[in-house]
C-alpha cells in the first residue's frame, strides 16, 4: 500500500495512484507493478571476473584502492574519487554512470538535483538512501561531464564488480543509458532494455534498467514508466523471498 506520504512523493512525480477499494494487493503488486511471471521478463547472463588483485581486497582496502586510483586519465582531473555511499548489506543496488561536479566536490553519488529526485523514487518505494548502496560506473568525475570513455569504464569496471561481490544485493537498478549499457555489456538502446529483467554479469542477481533522474527532471512525463521499472524490481525481490 502506497501511504499519505508517498501518494504526495509520487503526485509530485507526476505519478497518478491508484487504490483498490477493498484492497486485497500485497506490498510488492503496488499500482501500476508489473507483473513478473510475464513472459517478457527474461534472463540474460554473461561472464566477467574480478581480477585476482581486486578480488582479494575488504571494503577499506578496496575503497583505498580506488581513492589513489591512477588507472586513467580522469585522475588528473577529479577533486577526489566518488566510491559510493549506503548500506553495504543492502538489497538494493542502484548504479548511475559517472559523479557529476557536485558529486566530484562532496565525494557523494547523486547528492545534486538528481540525487534529490532519486531519494524521493526511494522514498516512494519505501526506502531511505541509507538502506540502500548507490554507486556508479565510474568513480570519478569526467570533465565537463563528457560521455565516459571506454577505456575508463574497462579500468574502472573492476571495482564496481568488487563492490556487487561484497554487497551482494538482490537488485540492481541501472539507471540510465550508460549505466545499463556499461553493466549489460551491450549497444542497445534503453528502449529495448527496459520493462524485463537481466542478469549482472554471471552473478545471478536480476538487474532492471530505468532513466536516469536527470533525464527525468528533463523529462518528467517518463516518470510514470520510470515508476513501473522501480515496481518491476521491488516485484523481482520480492519473489525471491
Ligand atoms: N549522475 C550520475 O550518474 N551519478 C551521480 O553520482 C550523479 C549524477
Amino acid at each position: 500500500m502506497v501511504d499519505k506520504q508517498q501518494h504526495q512523493i509520487l503526485d509530485a512525480m507526476g505519478i497518478q495512484v491508484w487504490e483498490l477499494r477493498h484492497s486485497i494487493i500485497s506490498p510488492i503488486e503496488q499500482p501500476g507493478c508489473i507483473d513478473t511471471s510475464d513472459p517478457e521478463v527474461e534472463a540474460k547472463v554473461e561472464v566477467r571476473a574480478t581480477p585476482p588483485a581486486i578480488a582479494k581486497l575488504d571494503w577499506q582496502d578496496l575503497q583505498q584502492t580506488v581513492a589513489g586510483c591512477q588507472a586513467c586519465e580522469l585522475h588528473s582531473t577529479r577533486t577526489q574519487t566518488v566510491f559510493g555511499v549506503g548500506d553495504q548489506g543492502a538489497d538494493w543496488l542502484f548504479v548511475g554512470e559517472a559523479p557529476g561536479a557536485e558529486e566530484d566536490r562532496r565525494g557523494e553519488p547523486f547528492v545534486g538535483r538528481a540525487g534529490q529526485l532519486l531519494n524521493a523514487m526511494l522514498f516512494a518505494l519505501n526506502l531511505k538512501r541509507e538502506q540502500v548502496y548507490i554507486a556508479n560506473v565510474l568513480k570519478c568525475r569526467p570533465p565537463a561531464n563528457r560521455d565516459p570513455a571506454g577505456k575508463e569504464v574497462q579500468h574502472c569496471e573492476p571495482y564496481l564488480l568488487r563492490q556487487v561481490e561484497l554487497i551482494q544485493p538482490r537488485i540492481i537498478v541501472a539507471l540510465g543509458r550508460f549505466a545499463a549499457q556499461s553493466l549489460l555489456k551491450t549497444t542497445d538502446p534503453i528502449s529495448r532494455l527496459r520493462g524485463r529483467s537481466h542478469q549482472y554479469a554471471d552473478t545471478g542477481i536480476p538487474l532492471v534498467v530505468s532513466y536516469h533522474p536527470a533525464y527525468l527532471l528533463r523529462s518528467p512525463i517518463d516518470k510514470k514508466k520510470a515508476w513501473a521499472d522501480l515496481c518491476l524490481a521491488q516485484s523481482l525481490l520480492g519473489a525471491l523471498s
